[in-house]
């Protein structure tokens, strides 16, 4: 694939499902993965794994609720390889259930991790791309970005959000070369469904990711085509699911 080869690439959320494949999948085209995520045992063991088949990828330890540890993880990729072509803005987590159970922790833990954990990923790379005239920002949203159901309300809200705030941003950094790409994945096969902690949704998302859910790298490759285009080529909006997928 053309044009991901030598790109530095920082992934938040790196240490499973789709951040994890999107790491291997671009290390295997030849890009510079900067890792993100709080499981840093996880992580180490990508990295050695890459480093092995002769890959550059870093692993900085990363809350994305935390402004602090986001630019961390990018000034990090920034000194040790002199830029950041592009940041994929990935963590996020999806307890699911209907309103009425007033889960209103997992509510906020939503917001932080899938709306701040994105703004502080701009935050923090966007003066980089500024400066350097180019960049891309490749951020995560879902199917969940484009419709609303039953039990997912909040998590839809935050893929909502990062739809809406893509869409500004791809708006604002026209007169800096910045490419803006938002992916929303249908049911992709990762850790995901653990994070639902009512056993009765838990069992039937379990039930539908298994019967449906497609591979990760599906995801890796969704990126990889934004990636690949020409400079001049902005890809915007992918949207993708299980060819079974309904909703
Ligand atoms: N799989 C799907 O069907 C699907 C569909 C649509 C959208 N998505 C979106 O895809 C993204 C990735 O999810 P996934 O499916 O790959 O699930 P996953 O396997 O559970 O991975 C989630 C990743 O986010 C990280 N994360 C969670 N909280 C974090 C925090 N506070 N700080 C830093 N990292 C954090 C986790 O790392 P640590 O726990 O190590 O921090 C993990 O690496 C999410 O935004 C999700 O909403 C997934």
């Amino acid at each position: 694939m053309e044009n991901i080869q030598g790109k530095v690439v920082v992934i938040t959320g790196a240490s499973s499902g789709l951040g994890e494949a999107t790491a291997r999948f671009l290390s295997a085209q030849g890009a510079t993965v900067v890792l993100g995520a709080r499981r840093v045992d996880r992580l180490q063991a990508l990295a050695t794994g890459l480093n092995r088949d002769g890959a550059e990828a870093l692993v900085v330890t990363t809350d994305v609720t935390h402004r602090d540890q986001v630019k961390k993880l990018v000034d990090a990729a920034v000194q040790k390889y002199g830029r950041i072509d592009v940041m994929i803005n990935n963590a996020g987590l999806m307890p699911q259930s209907p309103l009425e159970r007033l889960k209103i922790d997992e509510w906020n833990r939503m917001i932080d991790v899938n709306i701040k954990g994105v703004l502080y990923g701009i935050a923090a790379a966007l003066p980089y791309m500024k400066q350097q005239k180019a960049g891309h920002f490749i951020n995560v949203s879902s199917v969940a970005g484009h419709k609303v159901g039953p039990g997912f309300a909040v998590y839809a809200a935050t893929k909502h959000a990062v739809r809406a705030l893509s869409e500004g941003l791809r708006q604002e950094v026209k007169p800096y070369n910045i490419r803006t790409t938002v992916v929303s994945p249908g049911a992709v096969a990762t850790e995901l469904p653990n994070s639902v902690t009512e056993p009765d949704i838990a069992d039937r998302i379990q039930k539908f990711y298994d019967e449906i859910a497609i591979p990760a790298e599906s995801f890796a490759r969704a990126v990889a085509f934004a990636m690949s285009q020409p400079e001049d080529v902005d890809v915007n909006e992918i949207l993708f699911r299980p060819t079974r997928q309904e909703l």
